[in-house]
């Protein structure tokens, strides 16, 4: 019988870890979630719960690690390669608990980062952000643009992307850290720091209530659907591609939140109203990241457009609605 590759993934439940797990389960490897379902979902897994490749572990990466890690091996064998999505995602919340941020973010990590070095882990894969970058760099942000976080978030990334270095130098540990833009698609939580503005934007408009647009929305962003970021993380970890660096991963193009305000309303056909208020404190004008490097290093070419993209999640934003109300109904 041929030898299936047994992949970790932390934070699996979650947004973009769960794209990642079907994209790694599709492809047909044998997949470990570990997840403490603070902000994921089973319901992102549900598709893979009795598959026999696959395997979930309840476990917290700011504690004690060791029997997840045995109850994993136990089930499915050796860890091979390791996605690190697992972490505290709210920038707001960094700022309110930084000590709770370094606690799961770097602390975190760090345990990750030891088992692999200790069993041979053959390549790390770190989910990186654009918020590590000085919100004052020229546009488009390059991977060589000035890095100077905002946030105990970004700090903490930051700080990790130093670690894989460190680790990779010490140990002859492999990564590939990917700093993503905005991604956003089906299964993003609306109550989600990140691309706020679609999940935010897609429910009102469906229900019909007021858009509220800060600033005169021609402030940019850069949105990368979430099929697209899984299939570059799934490429980089499975490969040699990317091995030992960090790679921004967007679409390079950009974005003003009226054309996206106004593609959103036009999707669902929806007579939403719109509202524009001040700036809030701390948002960037303009974000977009150069495609050079993804392209070079990972051939990556992001497939989905971004009318394409937000029909899908606008589709899996009336499900949910439906699955919601029908679940709420029968428990009433
Ligand atoms: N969504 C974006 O646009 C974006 C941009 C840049 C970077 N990122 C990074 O990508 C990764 C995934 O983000 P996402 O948007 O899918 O968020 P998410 O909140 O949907 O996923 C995070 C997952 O990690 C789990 N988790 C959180 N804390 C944990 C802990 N202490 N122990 C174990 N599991 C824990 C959550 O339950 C969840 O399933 C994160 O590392 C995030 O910082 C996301």
């Amino acid at each position: 019988m041929s030898h299936v590759p047994h992949i970790l993934v932390t934070g699996g439940a979650g947004f973009i870890g769960s794209h990642t797990v079907d994209v790694l389960m599709n492809r047909g490897y044998a997949v470990s979630v570990l997840d403490n379902l603070s902000t994921g979902y089973m319901t992102n897994l549900e598709r893979w719960e009795k598959h026999p490749r696959f395997h979930f572990v309840n476990a917290d990466i700011t504690g004690e690690l060791t029997s997840a890690f045995a109850r994993i091996v136990a089930h499915s064998g050796r860890i091979e390669r390791i996605a690190h999505f697992a972490a505290q995602t709210a920038v707001p919340v960094s700022m309110d608990d930084p000590v709770g941020d370094i606690q799961a973010n770097l602390c975190g990590t760090a345990r990750i980062l030891e088992y692999a070095r200790h069993n041979k882990v053959t390549k790390v894969f770190f989910a990186s952000s654009s918020a590590i970058y000085d919100d004052d760099a020229p546009v488009p942000v390059s991977e060589e643009s000035r890095a100077r976080p905002m946030s105990p978030y970004g700090i903490d990334k930051l700080a990790v992307e130093f670690y894989l270095d460190y680790y990779a130098k010490l140990y002859g540990l492999t990564y590939t850290a990917l700093r993503f833009m905005n991604v956003y698609g089906p299964r993003q939580d609306p109550k989600s720091w990140y691309s706020g503005v679609i999940s935010i934007f897609l429910d009102r408009a469906v229900t019909g209530q007021p858009i509220t647009i800060f600033d005169d929305g021609e402030q940019t962003r850069d949105f990368v659907y979430v099929t697209d970021v899984a299939e570059a993380v799934a490429d980089t970890l499975m490969s040699r591609s990317g091995d030992n660096a960090i790679i921004n991963i967007g679409t390079g193009v950009e974005v003003t939140i009226n054309q996206l305000t106004r593609t959103i309303l036009d999707l669902a056909g929806s007579a939403s109203t719109l509202r524009y208020e001040p700036p809030r404190p701390g948002d960037i004008r303009r974000s977009v990241t150069t495609m050079e490097k993804a392209v070079e290093l990972l051939n990556f070419h992001p497939r989905v457009a971004l009318r394409d993209g937000l029909h899908a999640t606008l589709a899996w934003v009336r499900q949910d609605k439906t699955r919601s109300a029908a679940r709420s109904g029968s428990a009433a």
